[in-house]
């Protein structure tokens, strides 16, 4: 049996009457890219919440590599190779690039709790030297002694990426990782996912910007108001009568959010 980095079954949740995911159930691949598209408020956010543990499920189970994980909590869930970002970019602004990197390879050897003691760790050359390494693979070492505040903001959405990847997931979900990008920069981006992705890292991406899915995505989950309404190809998701109708209004129907 293959063994998916992360599995729904038929998960539920409401929050008071408002049922914001409804028997969802979907895998993502070991590798390779999956998009999970719908329009505002489909639910999207929701999922990656319950997924890392910021909400527990009213109903279903959430597998990851294979374990459920369904009422294990938050920072337990890490080791079971799962990383993300958030919405709105979490980096400490009065850090350096480094320091917010050297966080995320803490939370990976020591769990979140130790947060609250960040600067014991500073003297830890390994740990300095492994953060620079990340940085210089993702061509963006420059900016390792800059604070966060100094830096534009499409690199401060790379620097979140790196600060993911730095505790070695299996699994990486990215909520909307190309909004607020221009061209070029979401360019830059997509090299960068690529490179992830062909580096053994299966990524779940929630993302708006069409585009970014076409050149991305293999794999394609559409949700409209909690429940999953499509899975497939870019092809085969565009082609979908449901897809059509949950996007009307759109450029020939075609999947099209916000
Ligand atoms: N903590 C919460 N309490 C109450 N309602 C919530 C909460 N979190 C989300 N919701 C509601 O759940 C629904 C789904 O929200 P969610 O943020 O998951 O949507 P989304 O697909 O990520 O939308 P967007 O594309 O705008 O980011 C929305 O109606 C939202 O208002
Ligand atoms: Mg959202």
């Amino acid at each position: 049996m293959v063994t998916h980095p992360l599995e729904l079954i038929n998960v539920s949740k409401a929050f008071g009457g408002l049922r914001v995911a409804h028997n969802v159930s979907f895998s993502v691949a070991a590798s390779g890219i999956t998009a999970l598209i719908g329009p505002n408020g489909a639910g999207k956010t929701t999922i990656f919440n319950l997924v890392s543990g910021v909400y527990s499920v009213d109903s279903g189970q959430i597998l990851l590599a294979g374990n459920d994980v369904t009422t294990v909590p938050s920072r337990f869930r890490i080791k079971h190779g799962i990383a993300r970002n958030f919405q709105n970019i979490r980096l400490m602004q009065h850090l350096t690039v480094t320091e917010n990197l050297m966080l995320g390879q803490h939370i990976k050897t020591h769990g979140l709790k130790d947060l609250f003691r960040p600067f014991r760790f500073l003297p830890n050359y390994k740990w300095q030297r492994e953060a620079r390494e990340a940085l210089a693979e993702a061509g963006l070492v420059d900016y390792a002694d800059a604070t966060v505040t100094a830096l534009p903001y499409g690199i401060r959405k790379r620097v979140d990426l790196v600060r993911a990847l730095m505790a070695d997931p299996k699994l990486l979900m990215l909520d909307e990782p190309a909004a607020g990008l221009n061209a070029s920069e979401a360019n830059d981006l997509m090299e960068e996912l690529s490179r992830i992705s062909k580096a053994g890292v299966a990524l779940l991406i929630v993302e708006h910007d069409m585009n970014f899915i076409r050149n991305l995505c293999q794999q394609i989950i559409v949700l409209n108001f909690g429940e999953k309404i499509a899975e497939g190809s870019m092809a085969e998701i565009q082609k979908n009568p449901a897809v059509r109708e949950a996007y009307l209004g759109t450029d020939e129907g075609e999947a099209h959010a916000s």
